[in-house]
């Protein structure tokens, strides 16, 4: 944007991110959010009353009159000359955290609820809108209704059994039934009830109704891992699709991913700009990387090859790696940064490891799962072309000793009228590692949740 201001009285309101200058002029940098750049308020000091000058200190908030200028000096092109001050809120230099200096994550961390007013957490914020509402955008604009799955459940999508319970029970004193145990009849819902794991159940029942759809919410996993790429609460986007097989659903996460990080280089640049030069300054070379270049598709069997052979020639992996086990972010890594130098679809992978609801390989032995694999992130989407026929989905629950009481419905859509359908779940804080450039996932959303931390 060009301008070219003509000494028009404009109002500021922000946060000051420093104060500096001399006993005949300050500048304070101000910032209200809304960008990475402060906006400079030049104040000429015989014209403010002094003690009013003492109290805007970083981190005070303050509302400006003044004339719009073009900046004398280097480092802005427009400036705002003051010609009154309304202090709204002080901020004490001995008691206000986020001074001048740059602060280290971890520290910001533990204050979070005042991390936002960091330029580094106001660009993480503004992208991760950004990227919302561009999953919003490129749904609706290919026909995708949102569809709002419940959030408390009484059924495990992923198997896992890594949920959160849901009760309004006394825990400190429950009652019993006549086998002395928990009498959930007493409980709200009359039934144990969880938070829920994916909405992609639910979302099957839309897909087979409405054509396609797409979930976007937040999921919550109990699993007890402290790792940079997990998070117990987190938000998860799930299309789901009818009449798509896994190739159509590859082509949808590809192009779905390409879209996004498109949509972040043409709207978030200030951002991305100052994300790559502070934390990460192989940021936009590989955002530009993953546009440019097509995503490997690869059958499991032939990426463990692969990881096999790396080790026959030297190359150290934490766990060990052989048909039939769950690959790790290192050997997800390994195919993605040094292998391929690419992001990778892994796909068909043992039915031992993935989830009851994907279609089962004539083979036996694989299920039609589909894994995009990214640099620096590992797995970033999970999904699956899904099992459409009734008797071996049926087959597969039981195998799994899954309750038959709690899948009746989701049968059902395999019961009447059932259709080849796919989708997959893309972790909304995985794919912001990715735009961001951060290295810890508790760093791209505002409150993070994980083991033994739920403070703000
Ligand atoms: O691979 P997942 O477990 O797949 C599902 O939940 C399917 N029901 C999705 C579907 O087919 N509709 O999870 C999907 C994605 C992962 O690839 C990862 O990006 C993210 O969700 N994810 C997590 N993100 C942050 N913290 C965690 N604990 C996560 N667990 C999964
Ligand atoms: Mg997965």
């Amino acid at each position: 944007m060009k301008l070219n201001p003509k000494g028009e009285i404009v109002n500021a309101k922000g946060w000051v991110r420093s104060k500096r200058g001399n006993k005949n002029v300050n500048f304070i940098a101000l910032n209200d959010g809304s960008s990475v750049k402060n906006i400079q308020i030049v104040v000429d000091v015989a014209k403010f009353d002094v003690d009013l000058l003492k109290k805007i200190t970083t981190g005070a908030c303050i509302s400006v009159n003044g004339a719009l200028v073009a900046s004398q000096g280097a480092g802005q092109t427009v400036e705002i000359q003051a010609s009154d001050i309304l202090l709204y809120g002080t901020a004490d230099p001995d008691e206000y955290p986020l001074q001048k200096k740059g602060h280290s994550l971890e520290f910001l961390r533990e204050i979070a609820h005042l991390r936002p007013r960091t330029n580094t957490f106001g660009a993480v914020l503004r992208i991760r809108h950004a990227m919302a509402f561009a999953i919003h955008k490129y749904f609706n604009d290919r026909g995708f209704y949102y569809l709002h799955t419940p959030i408390i459940t009484s059924s495990d999508c992923e198997g896992a059994g890594q949920m959160f319970q849901v009760t309004t029970l006394d825990l400190e004193n429950l009652p019993k039934n006549s086998e002395n145990k928990t009498d959930y009849s007493q409980d709200f819902f009359g039934k144990p009830t969880r938070l829920t794991v994916s909405g992609q159940l639910e979302g099957e029942l839309g897909a087979t109704a409405i054509g396609q759809i797409y979930t976007f919410g937040p999921t919550f996993r109990a699993e007890d891992s402290n790792t940079p790429r997990h998070l117990a609460e987190f938000w998860m986007i799930e299309p789901e699709v009818a009449f798509y097989d896994i190739n159509d659903n590859m082509d949808l996460a590809e192009d779905f991913l390409k879209y996004l990080i498109q949509y972040a280089l043409d709207n978030c640049v200030d951002d991305l700009e100052f994300m790559n030069e502070k934390w990460d300054n192989t940021l936009l070379e590989r955002l530009h990387f993953v546009l440019e270049n097509d995503f490997v598709r690869l059958p499991y069997t032939e990426g463990i090859k692969i990881l096999e052979e790396a080790v026959r020639k030297g190359h150290k992996f934490d766990y060990p790696v052989s048909w039939g086990v769950d690959l790790q972010s290192e050997h997800e890594r390994f195919l993605v940064e040094q292998h391929f130098k690419r992001p990778v679809i892994l796909t068909d992978y043992p039915k031992e490891i993935k989830a009851f609801y994907m279609k089962q390989n004539d083979d036996g032995k694989t299920v039609r799962a589909m894994d995009v694999l990214f640099p620096r992130i590992g797995e970033i989407i999970g999904g699956s072309e899904r099992e459409s026929d009734y008797d071996k989905l049926k087959a597969r629950i039981e195998e799994l000793q899954i309750p038959m009481k709690d899948m009746w419905w989701y049968l059902d859509t395999r019961r009447f009228g059932s259709a080849p359908h796919s989708g997959f779940g893309l972790g909304f804080e995985r794919l912001l590692l990715f735009v961001t450039g951060m290295a810890n996932i508790r760093d791209v959303i505002p409150f993070p949740r994980t083991p033994k931390t739920a403070e703000f």
